[in-house]
C-alpha cells in the first residue's frame, strides 16, 4: 500500500472515506477521513485508530510496516467511534498493548466495549518514554468531548491534536501544501461551525497550550497534515475561540407558495443597501452544515417562514434547533419574518427558538398576511435597511 512518512519513523496508517456523504448530520461532499498514525521508536505506539468498518485497512497498513503484536502503546486521543472503531480489532492483535488515555477516555472505553483492557491513565504533563521521542499528553476537553486529548512527539516535534484543526476533506496528498490550500481552511472553519462552535470558550486556551509547544508539524485526525499554513489555522482557531464576527448576515427561510421567499429577497437587498455582506439560504434546498459555516462569523441571523399547520416550516424549526445547540459566542442579532394566513403560529415559535440562542432579539418581527403587496414589500426592504443598519451601529 502507499506508505506515507511524517518524519523517520512516523507513519500515516489511516484510512480515507471518500464516499462518505453524511457524518452524523454534518453533510460531506468530499469524503471523510480518519487519520490515525504509527510511531516506530525503541518502543511502537499507534496514535488513534479508525472507524470500525476501515480495520482491516488499518491493521494491513500498519503490518506493512511492523508486527502488530509487538505494538507497545496504542494511544486514544478521542473515544468517537471514527477514531476508536477499530480498537477492539486492533488489541486483538496487539496483544501486549497498553492503551493510553484520560481518565475520562478510560471509562468511555469500558461503556463502549465493554472490555478490560490493559489501560494507562494520563493527565496534563505526564510523558510516555518512547526511545529517542517522549509523549507528551495535552488534555483538550471538549474539543470534541470530555475525553479529547493531543499528544506531542517531543524529538519529531508533531502534535498529534484529534479533532482539534481537522477538517472534512479527502485528498491523495496529506501535507497542507499539497493541496488547494483556499478549500482546506474553508473545510476547516466548516468543520469548527460544525464541531467545535459549541465549545468556542475552551477553544482560547486550547491554542495557547499548542503555541507553548515547539510545533513542526500538526497532524490531525481529519483531512490533512498542517506542515506550511499552521499560523493560519492557529489564528483562526484564535478568532473563532473569541466569537470573531463579521458584518454579515445569513437570512434561512423556507416558503411554500413564493410569498415567503419575496419577502426575503427584498429583505436582502435593504441589507444589501447598508453596505453589509447578505448570504440567502433557502432550507429545502440547502444543507444545514453549509449554512452553519457561514453562521460562524456572521454578526445577523434572520429566520424565515410561512405559517404551516400554525407553526414554523420543519425544515426551518429543524435549522433553529441546530443553531440553539451551535450556540454561537459573541453579539449577535437575530430577527423573524414570514407570511400567515389566518391564525398565524409562525411567529412566535420563530422567537421562541431565538430566544433559545445567544443572538439577541430584533426589536420587531416582520409578518405579512397572505402575500406582500407593493408597499409591503417595501416594507420588506426597509426591515433589511434597518437591520443593516443597526448591525453596523451596534454589532
Ligand atoms: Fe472525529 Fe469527535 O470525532
Amino acid at each position: 500500500m502507499n506508505q506515507v512518512k511524517l518524519a523517520p519513523g512516523v507513519y500515516s496508517v489511516g484510512s480515507v472515506d471518500w464516499n462518505l456523504r453524511d457524518f452524523h448530520g454534518y453533510t460531506t461532499p468530499g469524503g471523510v477521513t480518519y487519520n490515525a498514525y504509527l510511531i516506530v521508536d525503541e518502543k511502537i505506539c499507534l496514535i488513534d485508530t479508525v472507524k470500525a468498518p476501515y480495520a482491516a485497512e488499518l491493521i494491513e497498513r500498519i503490518s506493512e510496516i511492523v508486527n502488530i503484536a509487538d505494538i507497545d502503546y496504542v494511544v486514544t486521543n478521542h473515544v468517537e467511534p471514527d477514531h476508536s472503531g477499530s480498537l477492539p480489532e486492533i488489541m486483538k492483535l496487539a496483544t501486549k498493548a497498553k492503551i493510553i488515555l484520560t481518565a475520562q477516555g478510560k471509562a468511555e472505553v469500558l461503556k463502549h466495549y465493554q472490555t478490560e483492557y490493559n489501560f494507562q491513565v494520563v493527565k496534563q504533563g505526564d510523558v510516555l518514554d518512547l526511545g529517542k521521542n517522549k509523549l507528551h499528553f495535552v488534555p483538550l476537553p471538549m474539543l470534541h468531548w470530555p475525553d479529547s486529548m493531543a499528544s506531542y512527539l517531543d524529538g519529531e516535534k508533531i502534535l498529534f491534536s484529534n479533532d482539534a484543526f481537522g477538517q472534512h476533506y479527502c485528498s491523495s496528498k496529506l501535507f497542507d501544501d499539497e493541496n488547494d490550500i483556499a478549500t482546506v481552511l474553508y473545510e476547516a472553519s466548516k468543520y469548527y461551525a460544525n464541531i467545535l462552535m459549541p465549545y468556542s470558550k475552551l477553544v482560547g486556551r486550547a491554542v495557547e497550550a499548542v503555541r507553548s509547544l515547539d510545533i513542526k508539524l500538526i497532524a490531525p485526525s481529519h483531512g490533512v497534515v498542517w506542515r506550511t499554513h499552521q499560523a493560519e489555522i492557529l489564528a483562526n482557531y484564535e478568532k473563532w475561540g473569541k466569537g470573531h464576527t463579521e458584518n454579515k448576515v445569513v437570512i434561512i427561510y423556507d416558503t411554500m407558495w413564493g410569498a415567503t421567499d419575496s419577502m426575503a429577497r427584498q429583505i436582502l437587498d435593504g441589507i444589501a443597501s447598508t453596505g453589509v455582506t447578505v448570504k440567502l439560504y433557502r432550507t429545502a434546498t440547502s444543507e444545514r452544515s453549509d449554512m452553519a459555516r457561514d453562521i460562524l462569523e456572521a454578526k445577523g441571523v434572520l429566520i424565515g417562514s410561512s405559517t404551516l399547520n400554525n407553526s414554523v416550516i420543519p425544515l426551518v424549526g429543524s435549522m433553529l434547533i441546530y443553531l440553539k445547540g451551535l450556540n454561537p459566542l459573541g453579539k449577535r442579532l437575530a430577527g423573524a419574518f414570514g407570511t400567515y394566513g389566518w391564525a398565524g403560529g409562525a411567529q412566535s415559535d420563530i422567537e421562541d427558538l431565538l430566544k433559545k440562542t445567544q443572538f439577541d432579539l430584533h426589536d420587531s418581527s416582520l409578518f405579512i398576511k397572505w402575500k406582500a403587496d407593493k408597499s409591503e414589500l417595501q416594507k420588506c426592504f426597509d426591515y433589511g435597511v434597518a437591520f443593516g443598519k443597526k448591525i453596523l451601529a451596534e454589532y
